[in-house]
């Protein structure tokens, strides 16, 4: 299919910019900064300028909408093997959305749907990912991070998005065909929360368990005293408009 490409300087977010009359499949829309750069939960995304990566895919999907909860984490798995093609190892995955070194934040994954069309669903991956962050930026981030510079400090932005573009279009064309279940034993081998004690907050609920793993569907298990429960991100959110 046909690609396009939409670099801006500034705007407010990569997926806002790509929902509804904005969305094309196969649309990558890639910012120095944004105003307004959103993480999961309602939370601020910090997006200083010239800094760190910030993108959004478009891509459309015949799957039914119950099968994209593993979406978010083979985006993860697709950056986890673009990075260790560059020579970045170490890296692990916490389930649904956080890439992470040592327990530190080094990017985070944003699905949303935009709405859907005629023999599809829109769907926005949005990506940032914390390349050298701009001193002055850091003192807003709420949780501990790191940039890839200093993993690795020859990188470049422009590398490390060519990488996981790469990489992600093959990802993505698997997991259209296959589903999330073949990419368990990936999963696996950097699943950051695997037989860690681990707490679930849904609401004003706290479930206290041990990590063990994901299920076929993407949906992280939580080994508690009564058994293994499934949980689901729930955060991705359908809106037609
Ligand atoms: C998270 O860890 O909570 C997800 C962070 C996702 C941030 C990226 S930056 C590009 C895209 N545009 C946004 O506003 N958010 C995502």
């Amino acid at each position: 299919g046909e690609f396009s490409l939409d670099l801006r300087l500034i705007t407010n977010s990569t997926n806002e910019k790509l929902k509804g009359e904005g969305f094309a499949h196969n649309k990558l829309v890639v910012a120095e900064y944004q105003s307004a750069g959103r993480g999961r939960r309602g939370r601020q995304w910090v997006s200083p300028l010239a800094s760190n990566l910030y993108w959004s895919l478009g891509w459309k999907t015949q799957l039914p909408v119950q099968q994209l909860g593993g979406l978010s984490l083979i985006v993860g798995l697709a950056i986890v093997k673009a990075l260790n093609e560059l020579n970045i190892t170490g890296v692990e995955l916490k389930w649904p959305n956080d890439i992470r070194y040592q327990g530190r934040k080094l990017g985070g994954i944003l699905v949303e749907l935009s709405g859907d069309m005629v023999g599809g669903l829109q769907v926005i991956i949005g990506v940032g990912l914390n390349v050298h962050m701009a001193s002055n930026a850091a003192e807003a981030i709420e949780q501990e991070w790191i940039n890839l510079q200093e993993l690795e400090p020859t990188i470049s932005r422009q590398q490390v998005l060519i990488t996981v573009m790469q990489c992600l279009q093959s990802y993505l064309a698997h997991f259209s065909e296959c589903g999330f279940e073949s990419f368990l034993p990936e999963w696996q081998n950097y699943d950051e929360c695997y037989n860690k004690k681990v707490a679930i907050l849904q609401g004003e609920d706290v479930i206290n368990g041990i990590g063990a793993g994901v299920d076929a569907n993407g949906a992280f298990l939580l080994q508690t005293g009564k058994g293994i429960k499934p949980i689901y991100a729930g955060e991705v959110s359908l809106r037609f408009r």
